[in-house]
């Protein structure tokens, strides 16, 4: 009785086979050691070998760079339905294989089959569309690894923007490491990628890693990568590490601050030695890499608290950059605030609008945790929420202060004493005259300070500058 299953698998087979090597555009078989056995002029005129070309006894690979005979012959499994690749073709393929009377392995049958056939249409549809996808995705990547700012969209007239950006200029220039400091939403990351597009890298990458946003078990391989097979659940094809990816350009190593113990050494290490080691691999590759790190963290204070490395510290403290809080730096508002307004209007294709005098007094008494990018944020409300082509002080009261409480990193900061007491006068100052629609001997009386005083305060503020 054990026949019969063969017989009737058989009986169930054969036709299947012979219609698919009747409609197959070409046909291959190889042994059990992938060489050729036997190929049908059909497949050597779509592969484009001339017919006369004996391919027998060549290792199926050699004729054929993509093929998975061996793969059959190997696990005894067949690929029932593929899509192969061949120069600029892609081919559906169907291989089994070939098994003798105790079931051993004796080689495999491929087939190329009719790529027009329509019960293959969905199937093509679909490869061709993922194809797209990861093509656009390489390209995208490929255009993330460019400079996305330069230094004429830093914006700002104060000294202190002018003398960050006369620094930056030259540090773009002398390929130093360059340590970049300051509060968040400064415009650390703006002006770390326009130091890469003014340097003599710009034309190689600028790959950034952001050390706060990746778990601390996966650092080693985003920085180093991984080699192939390294481990279990691996790629394996292996995977590329950030200073391999950046190799030739600019590595910006961002949130610097955040970084644990245990991969400072390591950094340091690559850093010093300019090689690098990928997880699970014995190799060492030279790597040629320009370093810009940047934190929102009082590195000093880490250093002395030992949570970060000084030699790592003195290492990356070659160039430092101080990026000065927005609220130490009010005449800048005037500029930053127009520009943002031309940049909402020019997504919005709305008409012109601008920012009434009582406004720009309500955003330069404000502290600014959140910075530039605060600023943004709040003009974008004030811009979205309200229609009236002038925005006055009364747009932004329900979206500036109180309402938005500091981040967590900022608390420390905003809890000393001289900083509330200025904050507070910034606010009554401000609402003074906005009550007084600007006039400040108005806005004095109301206050109960003379008018000499209130501009001392306002000087001492920083509410006057750029006025
Ligand atoms: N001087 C500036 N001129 C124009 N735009 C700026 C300026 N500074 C910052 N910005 C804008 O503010 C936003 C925040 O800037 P960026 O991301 O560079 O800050 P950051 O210092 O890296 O902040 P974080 O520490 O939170 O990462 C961005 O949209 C940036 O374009
Ligand atoms: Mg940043």
């Amino acid at each position: 009785m054990s026949a019969t299953p063969k017989v009737v698998r058989h009986q169930a087979v054969q036709p299947m086979f012979d219609h698919l090597a009747s409609t197959c555009e070409g046909l291959i078989a190889v042994d059990r050691d992938s060489r050729i056995t036997w190929m049908d002029d059909k497949y050597k005129a779509l592969l484009g070998i001339g017919i006369e070309t004996d391919v027998t006894g060549r290792v199926v690979e050699e004729v054929i760079p993509n093929s998975l005979m061996r793969q059959v012959v190997t696990t005894g499994k067949p690929i029932l339905l593929d899509l192969m690749e061949f120069g600029s073709r892609t081919f559906v393929v169907v291989r089994l294989p070939m098994l003798g009377e105790k079931g051993e392995i004796k080689g495999a049958i491929g087939m190329v089959l009719f790529d027009r056939a329509e019960y293959l249409k969905p199937l093509f549809f679909k490869y061709s569309k993922l194809q797209e996808e990861l093509n656009r995705t390489r390209r995208e990547l490929a255009g993330e690894r460019q400079a996305k700012y330069t230094f004429s969209q830093f914006l700002g007239i104060s000294e202190q923007v002018r003398q960050v950006k006369t620094m930056a200029r030259r540090a773009a220039q002398l390929d130093s490491t360059v340590l970049l400091m300051g509060e968040t939403g400064t415009g650390k990351e703006l002006l770390a990628h326009a130091i890469h597009a003014a340097s003599a890298r710009s034309h190689k990458p600028m790959v950034s890693i952001n050390v706060a946003a990746i778990p601390e078990s996966l650092l080693e391989a985003e920085f180093f990568g991984v080699a192939p097979g390294a481990y279990t659940g691996a790629d394996p094809r292996g995977r590329d590490g950030k200073f391999i990816l950046a190799n030739g350009g600019t590595l910006f190593l961002d949130e610097i601050g955040d970084m644990p113990l245990a991969m400072q050494t390591k950094l340091l290490r690559a850093l010093q030695e300019k090689e690098i080691e990928p997880l699970g691999s014995n190799r060492v590759v030279r790597v040629d890499v320009r370093i810009i790190a940047a934190t929102s963290r009082d590195l000093a204070a880490l250093v002395r608290s030992n949570q970060f490395r000084a030699d790592l510290f003195y290492r990356i403290n070659v160039v430092p950059i101080v990026l000065p809080p927005l609220r130490e730096r009010t005449e800048d508002i005037d500029v930053l605030a127009e520009n943002f307004l031309d940049v909402f209007r020019l997504k919005t294709g709305e008409g012109h609008r601008e920012l009434d005098p009582s406004a720009l007094f309500m955003l330069k008494a404000h502290d600014w945790p959140g910075n530039v990018r605060e600023l943004y944020n709040v003009l974008e409300r004030a811009y979205t929420l309200n229609e009236s082509s002038v925005l006055t002080a009364q747009h932004f009261m329900p979206i500036l202060p109180g309402c938005t409480p500091p981040p967590p990193s900022q608390k420390a900061a905003t809890l000393k004493l001289s900083h509330a007491v200025s904050q507070a006068e910034r606010t009554a100052i401000s609402a003074a005259l906005i009550q007084a629609g600007g006039n400040k001997s108005q806005a004095a009386r109301l206050l109960e300070i003379s008018r000499a005083s209130l501009y001392e305060r306002m000087t001492a503020l920083g509410m006057l500058s750029g006025d």
